[in-house]
This record gives structure tokens, sequence and C-alpha cells, in this order.
């Protein structure tokens, strides 16, 4: 396996009211953090809220800049990639965010939506690579023509998917793409991340604050509290023996029915 994403001692500090940081020090949400996502792996980010998992992930592909620390995808530091370089950085690695409706554009058709990621990239497209693109995602070609309120949450969150697989990325970040989806499509669309990963061998970080979902559908877990990542291990291992108080009390949180026997 050959290592997609490398985070090497990454800190972000934010800049909190108080003008522009006049004899502030701001506010650390993510404190020297290590990690990495190999090729065709699924990366579970957990962590309880305000614990810097979004901040994280959004270094991952350049949306944050950390203040401090080293991003690599494909083995290249993402501080010294030209524009050329960004450009690329944004085909390999692409985000699906938690609310569908809020990261689709309201007054672009689907067909719109999809077409804008080949065109923001140079390329052409055709009709025939939509509906396959749709069909990838379960997702009949009617679809291209509705507008984001034609659809359902789970629909919505199955064409922001497709506009993630629109340029063949190597790594998905997916920051609680379910959270905001009735639990009914929730597996639904757990599972399709699933196939994705399997059948195209796409990376995965996927970000969550429930452990069971973490379980069923990443390789490794690591858990994030206070900016720090306090625990990593194979999702089996989390499970049968947490060893951080943190870890441990997101386990206990699991209901019973969800935990491995
Ligand atoms: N742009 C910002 N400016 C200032 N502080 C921020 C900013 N974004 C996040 N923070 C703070 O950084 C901390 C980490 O936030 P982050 O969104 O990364 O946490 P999270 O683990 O994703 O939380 P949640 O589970 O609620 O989504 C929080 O205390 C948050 O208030
Ligand atoms: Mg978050």
């Amino acid at each position: 396996m050959s290592t997609i994403l490398e985070m090497t001692d990454v800190s972000k500090r934010y800049r909190t009211a108080g003008g522009f940081g006049r004899g502030r020090k701001g506010f650390l949400a993510v404190d020297g953090v290590s990690l990495h996502v190999e090729r065709g792996e699924a990366l579970g980010l957990v962590g309880e809220s305000g614990s810097g998992k979004s901040t994280l992930a959004r270094m991952a592909n350049g949306l944050v800049v950390p203040t401090s620390g080293t991003v690599r995808t494909d083995g290249q530091d993402i501080a010294r990639l030209g524009r050329r370089g960004l450009r690329r950085l944004r085909r390999n690695v692409a985000m699906v965010f938690q609310d569908p409706l809020a990261s689709l554009n309201p007054l672009q058709t689907v067909r719109q939506t999809l077409e804008n990621v080949f065109h923001a990239h140079g390329e052409t497209t055709s009709t025939a690579e939509l509906v396959a693109l749709l069909e990838s995602v379960g997702l009949g070609a009617d679809y291209l023509k509705r507008y984001p309120h034609e659809a359902s949450g789970g629909q919505l969150q199955r064409v922001a998917v497709a506009r993630a697989l629109a340029l063949k990325p190597d790594l998905i970040i997916a920051d609680e793409p379910t959270s905001a989806l009735d639990v009914s499509v929730r597996a639904q669309i757990l599972n399709l991340l699933a196939d994705l990963q399997r059948d195209q061998g796409i990376s995965f970080l996927h970000v969550s604050h429930d452990l069971a979902v973490i379980r069923l559908y990443s390789d490794r877990v690591a858990v994030m509290q206070r900016g720090r990542i306090v625990e990593t291990g194979s999702s089996e291992e989390i499970f049968r023996s947490p060893q951080h108080p943190c870890t441990r009390a997101l386990v206990e949180a699991t209901p019973e029915a969800e935990l491995p026997a």
C-alpha cells in the first residue's frame, strides 16, 4: 500500500475575537496531529463536538491552511504546490459535507452542478458520462434536470457524492456525511461509500461523532479530543479494548445492539 494522505505534526490556531490576535493567542483547534491514510483504506475520525475533526479534515485538502506542520497528498507537500498542483489536489481529494442541501447551489440543476465540476478543470463532458455518474450513485437519468428542492436529502447526498466522484479522486473526505439525513437513508449512503471504497479503490477519511458508524465503515479509527489524537487502532481493537478514557466513553455511549458480539 502507498500513502495517499500524510499529515505530520499539524496544528491550527484560529484567531478568535479580540481583534486580529492583538495580545491574544487565539484558539488552538488542532494541536500537533499526525495521521496517515493508505491507498484504498478508510480511516474513521471520531471525537466529541469541537475536538477539531472538521478543522483537521479541511486541512487535508487545503480548505484550511495549517498554522504549522505538513500535509502531503500522494507524497507532495501541499504548501509547496503551485496553481497547477493545487488544481490537481482538488481533483484527487474530493469532499462530501454534512448538509447536502447547503452544499448544492439551489439555482442549478443537477446537470449544471455536475457539468461545473468538469468545466472548472477545463474539461468537457457528455450526457452519457453524466448519466453514468448518476447511475454509479444509484440515481436515474431523470435527476439531471432536477433542482435541489426537487429531491430528498438522501437523493441530494447521492448527487453530492456523484459530484465528488466526477473527477475520479483518490481520496474522499466525508465530514459527517449522514448526520443531516433521516435514519432510514443513512445506511444506504454509508453502503454506497463502502461500495466505492471496495469497487473503485477510493480511500476515505470519514469524520463522524458516531463510533457505531465508524466501526462498520472504517478499517482504522483515530480518536480526537481537544485538538489531539488520543488513540488510534483498527476498528476491532478500538471496540474490543479501548485504552483512552475518551475512547471508552465513546464506546460506552454506543448502543449495545451496535456493538460487536
Ligand atoms: N473559523 C473558525 N474560527 C474560530 N474558531 C473556530 C473556527 N472553526 C472552528 N473553530 C473552533 O475550533 C474548534 C474545533 O472546531 P471543529 O469544527 O474542527 O470541531 P469538530 O470536531 O468538527 O466539531 P463538531 O463535531 O461539532 O462538528 C471549536 O472549538 C470551534 O469553535
Ligand atoms: Mg465538525
